[in-house]
């Protein structure tokens, strides 16, 4: 089988450990596996030329293409060639509308909400008279903000008063997401990683002495943990709630049981691999073969 890895990494730098991971495994299995960089790639509209190019010439035909959107700004821009690759037969995951919804934190609350998975108490506000009433529903302080699109922790800020609340706030901005700060969990959240309809990993993690946000990426620590079935249930319902083939869920024990934070369109593992030992790369890559054999059936 052909399989794509869809790289979203500047070309400034090298491809991704998860990315070359993948390759690696990919290759190992008897595969054809080749990372495509998102930068290369022309999106042509002309009765007489292919849809894309890569490097200047037609894309080759991939069976099935993995995509790492590591993006954090102008997502549909960047992801429009996902849905160009889409409209173009290929087969792609995650897909286009998927990773849409999981980038904005305010779109996955809204569609997890509608499916009544349990999430922290959340508020959207847009205006200044809004402030008092929104504070008592998510608890009072200490609270959470959340940038709208943002990863690693970075746009997730812990607000203790109003004072800070309010100096805080522009009002330059369309909205506003507040949310409830879970404390019960002191700072430990659990990284649910789901391929294929199943948990393949799951890991605690803990931030670090004097921060409340757990990412790996900010010195947060993790380690294997065993999962509830309950968590196992709503990490699956998160993911299948926002169609995506592949993900990670995080979720936090709280006073009256767990909630999701977010879910990652384009989760990194190689944190997971190291804790957990399991190796998610060939989950994936198994996943991706499944996905290609399937879909040609259907074809054919
Ligand atoms: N409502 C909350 N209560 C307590 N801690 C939170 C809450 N939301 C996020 N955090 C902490 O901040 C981290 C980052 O938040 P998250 O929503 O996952 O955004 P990001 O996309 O930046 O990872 C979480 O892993 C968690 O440790
Ligand atoms: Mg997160």
């Amino acid at each position: 089988m052909k399989i794509g890895i869809l790289s979203y990494r500047s070309l400034r730098n090298r491809a991704s450990e998860e990315e070359i991971e993948l390759k690696k495994i990919a290759r190992s299995m008897g595969h054809t596996c080749r990372i495509f960089r998102s930068q290369r790639f022309q999106m042509v509209y002309d009765q007489d030329s292919p849809w894309l190019l890569y490097d200047g010439k037609p894309f080759p035909s991939y069976d099935v293409i993995i995509a790492r959107p590591s993006i954090l700004s102008n997502v549909d821009l960047h992801i429009s060639l996902i849905e160009q690759m889409e409209m173009a037969g290929l087969l792609v995951f995650n897909q286009y509308e998927p990773i849409l919804k999981a980038k904005n934190k305010v779109k996955t609350m809204q569609i997890l909400d509608h499916y009544g998975i349990p999430i922290p108490k959340t508020v959207v506000i847009r205006r200044p008279e809004d402030l008092k009433q929104a504070v008592e529903k998510v608890g009072g302080f200490p609270l959470i903000f959340k940038q709208p699109v943002g990863s690693f922790g970075a746009g997730v800020v812990i607000l203790e008063s109003m004072r800070a609340l309010k100096s805080f706030l522009l009002w330059d901005s369309p909205l506003y997401l507040l949310q409830q700060y879970v404390k019960y969990s002191k700072g430990k959240d659990i990284r649910i990683f789901v391929v294929n309809g199943k948990v393949v990993g799951s890991m605690m993690r803990a931030a670090p002495r004097g921060e409340f946000r757990s990412n790996i990426e900010l010195g947060g620590v993790g380690r294997p943990c065993e999962i509830t079935e309950e968590e196992v249930s709503i990490a699956l319902r998160s993911i299948q709630a926002l169609d995506l083939n592949y993900g990670g869920v995080d979720v936090m024990r709280g006073k009256d049981g767990p909630v999701v934070l977010e879910v990652n369109s384009n989760p990194g593992f190689k944190a997971l691999e190291k804790a957990t030992g399991v190796n998610i790369a060939a989950s994936i890559i198994e996943y991706a073969i499944e996905y290609g054999e399937r879909h040609r059936q259907f074809m054919i």
